[in-house]
């Protein structure tokens, strides 16, 4: 057990990639909590993960995550591990995203980095081996159409994380990103149906729209991801940081 008695937060651990995380840091000894909006999604997903608690907040709102990561510390400690995986990927044409649409991108996949990083920093800075890993995306390394506020949005996001290693070199904190190529969960099944809506193909069509740019012409498994943010979070990942990671089937940056 590598991470044993070491609180682990999951955002977005409800469900896709965030509970394929949970589980393999759980599976070394981490203590859980899952953050998420829905509390009974979380309490059905942590009630599969020994010792794992589902704690409600919006990661945009700074006083819901304040709350939240204090009720995480009641229950576990202080918080050795941070994920942030909670995002949401809405597609259009760049002439009709809408200035909300771009909002709520930003607010959720990198504003919310901001929040959750610095309201967990005191502990992570204490910590013995603290550790942010931030679920960016290949949108976070290159440029993909019809959906511009997510690639901005993920790039901001490698950013920070790469600000991050550099502010903390001198500490054992590390930063890292992990930049999945398109992933079997359910922000896929509702591009599939956005894609097969808008365009009248099929979904195998839609499906392999998505795995194109995939040379293994296939879609990530979430526990594919989960094995990257695992060994991220090791003791002995200590020299890995600011890095942005593709697990993408071999995608060209
Ligand atoms: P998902 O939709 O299952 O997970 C997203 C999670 O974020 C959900 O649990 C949702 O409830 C939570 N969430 C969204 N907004 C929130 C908010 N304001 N407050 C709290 N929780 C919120 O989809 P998936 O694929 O597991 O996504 C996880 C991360 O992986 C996201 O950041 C996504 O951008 C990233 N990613 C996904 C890829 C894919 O193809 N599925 C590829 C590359 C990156």
């Amino acid at each position: 057990m590598r991470l044993s008695n070491v609180h682990a937060i999951v955002t977005g651990g409800g469900s896709g990639i965030g509970t394929a995380i949970a589980r393999a840091l759980a599976a070394e000894g981490a203590w859980l909590t899952l953050i998420g909006r829905r509390q009974e999604a979380l309490d059905a997903v942590a009630a599969t993960i020994p010792g794992a608690i589902g704690v409600t907040a919006d990661v945009t709102d700074r006083a819901s995550i304040d709350t939240a990561f204090a009720a995480a510390r009641a229950a576990h400690g202080p918080i050795g591990i941070l994920v942030n995986n909670a995002g949401i990927a809405p597609t259009a044409p760049f002439a009709k995203v809408t200035a909300e649409s771009w909002r709520a991108t930003m607010a959720t996949n990198l504003d919310a980095l901001f929040h959750c990083c610095q309201a967990a920093l005191p502990d992570l800075l204490a910590a013995p081996a603290g550790r942010i890993v931030t679920v960016a995306s290949t949108a976070g390394l290159k440029g993909y159409g019809y959906t511009a506020p997510y690639v901005a949005s993920k790039h901001g996001a490698i950013g920070l994380m790469r600000a991050l290693a550099t502010e903390f070199a001198a500490t054992p904190l590390t930063a890292n990103a992990l930049c999945p190529g398109f992933t079997d969960t359910d922000i896929v099944a509702t591009a599939i149906q956005t894609i097969t809506s808008r365009t009248g193909r099929t979904e195998a069509e839609a499906l392999a729209e998505l795995t194109r740019h995939n040379p293994q012409k296939r879609l990530i498994t979430p526990d594919e991801v989960a094995e990257a943010a695992l060994w991220l979070c090791l003791p002995g990942s200590g020299s890995v940081t600011g890095q942005a990671i593709p697990i993408a089937g071999g995608e060209v940056m």
